[in-house]
């Protein structure tokens, strides 16, 4: 399969929360095409094992484990510096660390700042320490950043989680629109927007087997294929699917958040009582 021009064998890939789920996954895959992979990630058995699995489809030397707390703008500094001096150069960014668990619009005030600092300050962390340097290349480059639907309809519940994904939507376009105005630049960024994986974030325990797999989600190793076919084709937004929901139904579900400002309806109104039965009855010919 055609893959992104940044995604060839000897460049570098450096992928925030890649000791679990979708990093580690995307990093065995870069792995397995002969990139040599920098996983940053928080100190710990977690990073080591990722490691030593990554390790053992490239080789040892490819690999460099950098212990990160991507809300730390000194960490990111110092992951961009050992990244350089090990490889030499880095073409993939993922910025891809976060965790949920967030709180309501009223509640969980440093839980809010805990989410905030990881998902959203981990990823504007990363663009700025990477972006420029890896445009400046002049060869192929790929910024990936990881947002989520919940940044885009944003369900009440974990209002924390919500904003700090829409953040990094709002982000990820700027960066993406900039890149393309750069006279000659040949990096490109774009929005990865995973459905329901099974994963850390979402309870899989550690060494769960696959079996256990809740029916409706996807795997990480699914989300990364439909992320590479996506790069290929040159896609900036990467909207997986699951086995629950269908691109139809998150194109239904898309557009009526959307219309809430249109039609001047109630904030949220899917999930407000008067507009229960019409919103089911907007997406009820979509199978799921
Ligand atoms: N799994 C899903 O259903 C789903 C859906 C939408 C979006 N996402 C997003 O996908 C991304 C990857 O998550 P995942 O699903 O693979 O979950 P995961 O929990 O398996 O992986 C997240 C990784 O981020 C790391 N991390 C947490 N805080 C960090 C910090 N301060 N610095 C560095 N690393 C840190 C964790 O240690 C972990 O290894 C996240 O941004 C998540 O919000 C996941």
């Amino acid at each position: 399969m055609k893959q992104h021009p940044a995604i060839t064998k000897g460049n570098v890939a450096v992928i925030t929360g890649g000791a679990s789920g979708i990093g580690l996954a995307s990093a065995k895959r870069f792995a397995g095409f002969g990139l040599k992979v920098v996983l940053a990630d928080l100190a710990g058995a977690a990073l080591e094992r990722a490691a030593a699995e990554v390790a053992a489809i490239s080789s040892k030397a490819e690999v460099l484990a950098v212990a990160t707390d991507v809300s730390v703008l000194t960490d990111v500094q110092r992951l961009k510096q050992l990244a350089f001096q090990k490889f030499g150069a880095v073409h993939v960014l993922m910025n891809n660390a976060g965790i949920g668990n967030g709180g309501g619009p009223t509640e969980k005030y440093e839980r809010w700042q805990k989410v905030l600092g990881v998902n959203l300050w981990g990823v504007i962390n990363g663009v700025q320490c990477f972006a420029d340097a890896i445009a400046a290349q002049g060869v192929p480059g790929l910024v990936i950043n990881t947002g989520s639907k919940q940044g885009i309809t944003c369900p009440p519940g974990d209002t924390a989680y919500n904003v700090s994904k829409a953040g990094v939507k709002v982000l990820t376009e700027a960066l993406a629109h900039e890149l393309r105005n750069r006279p000659g630049c040949k990096t490109t960024a774009h929005l990865l927007i995973p459905g329901h994986a099974w994963t850390g974030i979402t309870g899989r325990p550690v060494d769960a087997p696959e079996s256990a797999k809740p029916a409706g989600a996807w795997t990480a190793d699914q989300v990364v294929d439909f992320l590479l076919e996506r790069l290929a084709e040159g896609s900036f937004y990467i909207l997986c699917p699951d086995n629950d929901v269908s691109h139809a139904l998150d194109a239904r579900r898309i557009q009526w958040a959307a219309d809430d400002i249109i039609q001047n309806r109630p904030a949220l109104s899917r999930w407000h009582p008067d507009y229960k039965d019409k919103f089911a009855a907007y997406v009820k010919d979509v199978t799921r």
